[in-house]
């Protein structure tokens, strides 16, 4: 394993999206509480510590802080925001409520020559948010930039290899803030960036074959990007040891099976086993129109499924792994540290006793974006790597009211339309998700061709999203929206209005169930 850049948690949301921007500059990044105790932090022989930033004032009661002995421990560190203010306190500098908070957009003079910002703009636009501000750099520090309401707002003392900013080089709206990150990272603390896709499929193989050994190993294949990318590593790594069972719900989207089934299967080579389960899914959905009853049901039938495929499996092999999707994020958020417990929506959380498997969890290092990256490394196709994120349930719960086979088949045909309409303007990746809602207890009348017709609406959900916590509506064009309203209801004809969603999350969930 590569030597983390440890990035410490002051509280913020910011902590994981500096410990991304650190992977996009190629090097490995870890996200460590600001109450671990520095001794441990050590024991982790980090390449370089982060602090980030966080909501209190370095003079509160109670606020958090590292172990001073972290300055002096010879680790290149960089402090951001609150880590800033910390690290200047820390090292005799002072901290000051200077009467001018700064928050957004700010503009930030460049004041010397320095590593930090080497080769930057002069003047440029940086995010800040703060109330307090350093006025004055602890000794052996360069003060490197200034922005009106912060006297101090970037510094550096490169013999020891700390450096700081007041602003929020991670977030977007600095437009060079990765440049930030980059310098500090390679050059002044002198890491090569050396955290690539080749090199992370390395290790991970190198990992799961140091623990899964000869032995053999199940996955749940869903279609979605982390099961996918996740079998595809396992494979890579212990080739035919690994059978994945992929249970058809009958929920899932036009071609969306065959994709995996087919597709996949054979590009990568995997022993996928598809068991076609949709008769028992429609059948134990007959007369339920509550979304949480829908959802209940839908994961009990799929842990029997799978459990039943899965006995099948282990009494031909002697199966002792199961591979788990989970990401970095999920490990963070459950505490970091020990094993995360099963995400529910993998439904293969409520498995018998006799069904016990350890788990193989080879994206829990990972981000989003790097999955996606060695997706492509692996071969697998775009459609599946960039593929929106879609619930478990499936289209079980974005038909509101009873789930029966024609009013899948009509919602299936609208959304294919949709997403071959989006694909088509070149927009799949500015959208978060696009979920097509049929509202099947709705009628509304309508007129086609001579006659009036009396037909039901669909929903067009198109939003944005960073992590589907939040969502806004998304602005798609109004050519767009008009060729997909025209083609669904000349195509689908028990389909004649088609109207779009215009709520955010909140108040809005992304799903209509
Ligand atoms: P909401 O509708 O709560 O959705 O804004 C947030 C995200 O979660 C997905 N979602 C689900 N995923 N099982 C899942 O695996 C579910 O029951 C479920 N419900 C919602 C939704 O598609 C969105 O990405």
């Amino acid at each position: 394993m590569q030597q983390p850049v440890l990035v410490v948690d002051f509280g913020a949301q910011y902590a994981q999206l500096i410990a991304r921007r650190v992977r996009e500059a190629q090097v490995y990044s870890e996200i460590v509480p600001s109450d671990m105790p520095v001794s441990e932090m050590l024991a982790k022989n980090p390449a370089a510590v982060i602090l980030s930033g966080g909501p209190a004032s370095v003079y509160a009661e109670g606020a958090p802080q590292v172990d001073e002995a972290l300055y002096t421990s010879g680790v290149p560190i960089l402090g951001i925001c609150y880590g800033f203010q910390s690290m200047a306190r820390a090292l005799g500098g002072t901290v000051a409520r200077t009467g001018t908070s700064e928050y957004g957009g700010t503009e930030l003079t460049v004041r010397a020559d320095s590593t930090l910002l080497a080769g930057l703009p002069e003047r440029q636009s940086v995010w800040m948010s703060h109330g307090d501000s350093v006025t004055e750099a602890p000794e052996g520090f360069t003060v490197v930039a200034a922005t009106e309401g912060a006297p101090v707002a970037a510094f550096e003392n490169l013999e020891a290899r700390l450096a700081g900013v007041q602003y929020h080089p991670e977030a977007a709206h600095t437009p060079h803030g990765q440049a930030v990150i980059r310098h500090f990272l390679h050059d002044i603390a002198g890491i090569a960036p050396s955290w690539t896709n080749t090199q992370i499929i390395d290790e991970q193989v190198a990992a799961i074959r140091a623990q899964v050994g000869d032995r053999r190993v199940l996955c749940a294949l869903s279609g979605g990007v982390d099961s996918s990318v996740a079998a595809a590593l396992v494979h890579r790594a212990v080739g035919d040891q690994l059978t994945c069972v992929f249970v058809d719900h009958g929920l899932l989207r036009e071609g969306e099976a065959e994709q995996v089934e087919k597709d996949y299967a054979q590009l990568t080579g995997i022993d996928v086993r598809a068991v076609d389960a949709s008769d028992r899914f429609l059948t134990a959905l007959e007369g339920v129109s509550d979304p949480e009853e829908k959802r209940k049901i839908i994961g009990r039938e799929f842990i029997r499924t799978f459990e039943a495929a899965a006995r099948d499996i282990a009494a031909e092999k002697d199966i002792e792994f199961l591979v788990q999707g989970t990401l970095y994020p999920d490990v963070v958020e459950s505490g970091g540290g020990g094993t995360a417990s099963i995400k529910s929506h993998h439904n293969v959380g409520g498995l018998p006793e006799d069904l016990r498997f350890d788990l193989v969890e080879p994206l829990r290092n990972l981000f989003k974006d790097e999955v996606r990256a060695i997706g492509v490394e692996l071969g697998l196709p775009e459609a599946m790597v960039w593929r929106h994120p879609f619930p478990g349930p499936g289209l079980g719960i974005r038909i509101v009211g009873e789930v029966t086979r024609e009013r899948l088949d009509l919602l299936r045909s609208a959304d294919a339309i949709a997403r071959a309409e989006l694909t088509a303007a070149g927009l799949d990746r500015s959208v978060w998700q696009f979920p097509v809602v049929l509202l099947a207890d709705v009628r509304s009348v309508g007129v086609q061709g001579d006659g009036r017709t009396y037909g039901h609406p669909v929903v067009l959900r198109p939003v944005t999203s960073e992590d589907a916590m939040t969502a806004d509506w998304s602005r798609l064009p109004y050519e767009l929206l008009a060729k997909i309203s025209t083609r669904i209801t000349n195509e689908v004809p028990e389909i004649n209005r088609v109207v779009l969603d215009v709520t955010s999350k909140p108040p809005g969930t992304i799903e209509w169930e």
